[in-house]
């Protein structure tokens, strides 16, 4: 029997050391991961690689733009991340003249680094488990704010903030440094970058050279200011090796960065509830980019301005339909329903745990339930009437005030004007129409858009197309000018556009059915609370990692190819052949750029070639445990030099955002030499290959 148990014991450790799944705490590495890391055949340390007392590796790495993860690649400040988000800074450049996101772009020099409006990246100073310090206070605010204002006496130039972790089981101090002069020094077109489009977007293989590359400048003083022109290349305080020997099948490797979201704590009813509600928006998201998609084929001007809202809405309205199937294939709420069963058997075994956490799973249900019917309303409205793009921009004028509107009404002016250059009004009036007679079709009748105004009163019968011109050729907002004007002139206009009554409709739907939610959903947070405690008691024994929340993480793992169905096996990594192979000269997502064809006909790899095959790898596959977020998080291998970029996850795991899923589940990387090949050869850039530091 012993032994039997001991055999099991091992199986399960070995299960736990080959998953590699896990999106793990920086300053829990020692504690949790330490042994681990070292077994999984990692050289550095968990102390070389975050430490609040010494330069350590994560100080190379930053979030970027806020919604993804960049590093820093040279002394002077130079970073690498995706294509997919430089995407909206690379097409803010652009113009039809000069389009950076289709031709692509290179600064040669220092000079010719386009400063990026808003842009900021934010670098990770430390963080500190504060639990203890606001455990159980009636009122927790005054600690906090105590708590940030030390930080940052501490820490000049810095911001701080309390994040909480484990559905609020824990909370860290996490203190910042956000440098807000970033410049945008070169991607290649977006025929490379983007290259496979939407179709391949969310599978493998892939062929996409997914990066492109900005510098971060700071004041002469070394402090982050704003753009000036007075302002330098940072001066790094570390930045990361580049290694050209590319990788092997089962190599290490470890991935640093900020992993968005994740629902790994969540109940099967919650997660039904999700992928409802993401239906939703998938079916109001095809109706709206099938709009822009027809629009933008036909005019390349459209193309542009539509690129980045095209682009975002496509990723989310692919990754929502995949993540739908993975559910009803990979069999996700029967199996999350087992755990749950499982985790009460546990629970009811002792009278204090029943008492702690009996009713949580129950409860959390009846919130669920209780809440449904408004959460489905406000993410209609939100994904329907809300993404007209004349209340969008009725919306940038928030700032008005009509007791200040001298002032005000500039403010507004300034938000709302820059809007417009990405504005197509023959385009929002057909999917203004579009997305109104959807919204009709799925809304209850209480949520029904009344009173528009010239005499459209009830929403059940009007007649759509001729309320939609009515809207656009009335309101002000159609057209910079007018607004301009209006602005000037008579700033309380606006509050008799016919867009201005359009969002009070809108808006009254959503505020009805928010108050509904708030009160259905009372005491929910202290239910999740309990759950996610019960079961990280019930695993104490196994190291546990909180879902994603947009902090800095580590996972790790291995190199590893997979087989997606019965029969087939995908290879760990693809070739510039297989570009070549996708290539279709008549479909915008497969143009291969002249150049490239010809530096692969020519053989013109230089040192970027896979010494096995003489061949340019552009994609490998990793098991590590990534989300949205982590695009552009730097790939290491064991000694922490960067071999790859991460930019995507796998069809055939989709639900990975909820459920690890080992034998199926890959993180899709760019090869580091695909990413050089690129910047050297195709782009002629090789002034930025003379910036890096190679691993001999
Ligand atoms: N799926 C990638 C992610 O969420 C984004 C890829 C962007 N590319 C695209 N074709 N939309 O990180």
């Amino acid at each position: 029997m012993k032994k039997i148990i001991a055999i099991i014991a091992a199986a399960l450790i070995c299960l736990g050391a080959s998953a590699d799944e896990g999106m793990w705490l920086l300053p829990l590495l020692e504690q949790l991961n330490g042994k681990s890391l070292a077994d999984a055949g990692c050289r550095l340390t968990p102390d070389e690689i975050y430490s609040i007392n010494h330069g350590s590796l994560k100080d190379a790495i930053v979030h970027f733009g806020g919604g993804c993860t960049g590093e820093i690649i040279s002394k002077d400040g130079l970073l690498v991340t995706n294509h997919h988000c430089g995407y909206s800074s690379i097409q803010g450049l652009s113009t039809p003249e000069h389009n950076y996101l289709m031709d692509g772009y290179w600064a040669m020099n220092r000079a010719q680094e386009l400063p990026v409006p808003r842009l900021t990246v934010t670098f990770l100073v430390s963080m500190e488990d504060v639990t203890a310090q606001l455990e159980g206070l009636e009122d927790p605010n005054p600690v906090r704010r105590e708590l940030r204002k030390n930080a940052e006496e501490a820490n000049p130039g810095c911001h701080a903030q309390i994040t909480s972790f484990y559905n609020n089981n824990v909370y860290y101090l996490i203190v910042y440094k956000t440098y807000s002069d970033v410049r945008f020094v070169g991607a290649p077109p977006a025929s490379v970058g983007k290259f496979g489009g939407e179709t391949d977007n969310w599978m493998w293989p892939r062929h996409t050279g997914d990066f492109s590359m900005f510098r971060v400048y700071m004041a002469p003083d070394g402090s982050p200011e704003s753009y000036s022109e007075n302002n330098v290349p940072l001066a790094a305080e570390r930045h990361l090796k580049v290694s050209l020997k590319g990788v092997q099948k089962g190599d290490f490797t470890m991935i640093l960065g900020y992993p968005g979201r994740t629902q790994r704590f969540q109940t099967a009813a919650q997660l039904q509830q999700m992928i409802e509600v993401q239906r939703i928006a998938v079916d109001a998201r095809t109706i709206r980019q099938d709009i822009m998609w027809e629009a933008m084929c036909a005019d390349p001007d459209v193309q542009l301005k539509y690129a980045n809202k095209y682009a975002s809405s496509a990723n989310g309205w692919k990754k929502w339909q995949g993540e739908e199937l993975a559910f009803a294939k990979l069999g996700i709420i029967d199996r999350e329903k087992e755990k749950e069963a499982l985790f009460m058997k546990w629970v009811n075994k002792k009278k204090p745990r029943k008492e702690k956490y009996g009713d949580a799973l129950d409860r959390i249900a009846s919130y669920v339930e209780a809440s449904d019917e408004a959460y489905k309303a406000m993410r209609l409205v939100m994904e329907a009437p809300w993404r007209i793009e004349l209340v969008g921009l009725l919306s940038a004028m928030s700032a008005y005030n009509r007791n200040n509107p001298g002032a005000s009404a500039k403010t507004a002016l300034g938000a709302i004007m820059g809007q417009y250059r990405d504005y197509v009004p023959e385009l929002d009036r057909k999917e203004a129409a579009a997305l109104l007679k959807f919204y009709r079709d799925r809304a209850l009748e209480k949520d029904y858009l009344n009173d528009l105004g010239g005499g459209f009163d009830d929403f059940a019968t009007i007649d759509i197309d001729a309320y939609v011109n009515y809207l656009f050729e009335n309101s002000d907002f159609v057209d910079p000018k007018y607004i301009e004007d209006a602005l000037t002139d008579d700033p309380d206009a606006i509050f008799t556009d016919p867009v201005t009554k359009l969002f009070a409709s809108i808006y009254n739907v959503y505020r009805t059915r928010l108050s509904e939610y708030n009160e259905a959903m009372e005491g929910y947070d202290d239910a999740v609370k309990a759950y996610t405690a019960g079961l990280l008691e019930w695993q104490k024994k196994q190291p546990m990692y909180p879902d994603a929340n947009s902090t800095m993480r580590l996972t790790y793992g291995h190199v590893m190819p997979y087989n997606p169905k019965d029969a087939v096996q995908f290879s760990f990594f693809t070739t510039l052949d297989g570009v070549m192979q996708k290539e279709d000269p008549t479909n915008p997502e497969f143009i291969v750029p002249a150049k490239l064809r010809a530096l692969w006909e020519a053989k013109d790899f230089g040192r970027y070639a896979d010494a096995s095959d003489g061949k340019v790898h552009t994609c490998f596959l990793t098991n590590n445990d990534i989300t949205g977020g982590n695009s552009g998080s730097p790939v290491l291998d064991a000694d922490g030099c960067l071999i790859g970029l991460a930019f995507d996850g796998n069809w055939e795991s989709m639900s990975s955002d909820v459920m690890f899923e080992p034998a199926l589940q890959r993180c899709i990387c760019v090869d580091i030499r695909y990413v050089l090949f690129l910047v050297d050869k195709l782009g002629g850039a090789s002034h930025l290959i003379d910036e890096l530091d190679f691993a001999e």
